[in-house]
């Protein structure tokens, strides 16, 4: 197993990271502060995991919900029924918050808990890849309303996280794809060794091999988790963190979150930024051809969907600019792979280029 520590003043914590944590009961328990637990997850992954954690909380008094599976339940009205649930068991301030699963389950608890009585203990078993290399760090939390995605939430760290590589045996190939596409981000944004690691060793790592898993997993919180210290509140540094994402949310939004999972939007605008840092002047061609590569042979899109004509791609990425008040922006290389700057000036001709380019992305 191994443990890493996130240095956030007050609200400092580790991220556990190995096989057969889930089963590993002592360690489970030792950020437990009261004699209550509330473990939240859903039907999918309770029915593989959820018997094995309640042995590990053997000696606590455990209550568990199962929210219904997928980002539409990610919701203020989910919130209340759990909230519901956890006044009739009469939990208390001093109870824990658990959540099994990936990303929506663990955004929904998380915010439970940060609400809840105005806080309580929150601990984290994070079951899908991108859940366990993305949002399990960095303590945003939250749901969704009918007219954005994540616009009510709070920031609130976890006492622990608990990452079971064991889980992803279970997981669906598209869905570790998916998450594959955040672990080769943190490569391109941070550390040039890393992302050659993970080209040389993707095979290991589509196949699951524990000892690659847990290398890959542990560089990428570490990663997520430097960035995160630097600037907890996202006010600059965490913007970094976007990359491909300008693309990918217009992407997604474009699809109606639907067709493309998140993980394949942002694989697709990994692919548009790269170009687009190519044609800028800002990396070479081999630099963007070799992000081009790699993601393709994650098994993720490398341009986006046929739907999706050049104009619409900037009439979406025009009104998330308007929703975010600082003009359109991109995470670019700067310079090479392992470097990335906010780019806010990029010519029109340069990005309706890129936009055009389709299937020809980073190529000459
Ligand atoms: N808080 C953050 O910083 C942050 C960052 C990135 C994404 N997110 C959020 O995360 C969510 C996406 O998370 P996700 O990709 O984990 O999706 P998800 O939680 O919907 O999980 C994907 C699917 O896999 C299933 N599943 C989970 N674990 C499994 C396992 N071990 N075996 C088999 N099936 C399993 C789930 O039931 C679901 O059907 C989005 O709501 C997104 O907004 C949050
Ligand atoms: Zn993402």
């Amino acid at each position: 197993m191994e443990t890493l520590h996130l240095p956030l003043k007050e609200n400092s914590y580790n991220i556990y990271i190995g096989s057969g944590l889930i089963r590993n009961s002592s360690l489970l328990q030792e950020q437990i502060t009261g004699s209550q637990v509330f473990v939240l997850s859903n039907p999918t992954v309770a029915a593989l995991y959820l018997e094995p954690l309640m042995e590990s909380l053997d000696g606590f008094k455990v209550d568990s919900f199962l929210m219904p599976d997928g980002e539409q339940y990610k919701t203020l009205a989910t919130v209340d029924r759990i909230v519901g649930e956890l006044l009739s068991k009469s939990h208390n301030r001093n109870t824990t918050v658990m959540a099994l699963g990936g990303g929506v389950v663990g955004d929904t608890a998380g915010f439970v808990a940060a609400s809840y009585q105005r806080g309580v203990n929150y601990l984290h078993l994070p079951t899908t890849l991108l859940s366990q290399v993305d949002s399990s760090v960095g303590g945003k939390t939250g749901v969704n309303h009918e007219s954005g995605k994540n616009m009510i939430g709070a920031f609130y760290q976890p006492g622990a996280v608990y990452i079971d590589t064991d889980t992803l045996r279970s997981l669906p190939a598209r869905e570790l794809s998916a998450g594959l596409a955040e672990v080769i981000k943190h490569g391109i944004l941070a550390d040039a060794k890393y992302f050659n690691w993970i080209d040389q060793h993707l095979e290991a790592l589509r196949s699951l091999d524990p000892a690659f898993l847990t290398t890959a997993i542990r560089r990428s919180c570490e990663i997520k988790a430097a960035v995160v210290a630097e600037d907890e509140k996202e006010t600059g540094r965490r913007a970094l963190l976007n990359f491909g994402h300008t693309f990918a949310h217009a992407i997604e939004t474009g699809m109606g979150y639907s067709g493309w999972l998140h993980g394949e939007a942002v694989g697709a605008g990994m692919v548009l930024a790269a170009d687009l840092s190519w044609r800028l002047r800002r990396c070479s061609l081999e630099a963007a051809a070799q992000i081009k590569s790699l993601v393709n042979r994650a098994n993720l899109p490398v341009a986006p969907p046929e739907a999706l004509d050049t104009e619409q791609l900037l009439d979406l990425m025009a009104k998330d600019k308007k929703a975010s008040d600082e003009g359109l922006r991109f995470v670019l290389l700067d310079g090479a792979l392992g470097v990335v700057q906010l780019v806010s000036d990029v010519p029109m001709e340069k990005l309706k280029e890129t936009l055009a380019a389709g299937e020809a992305l980073c190529e000459k």
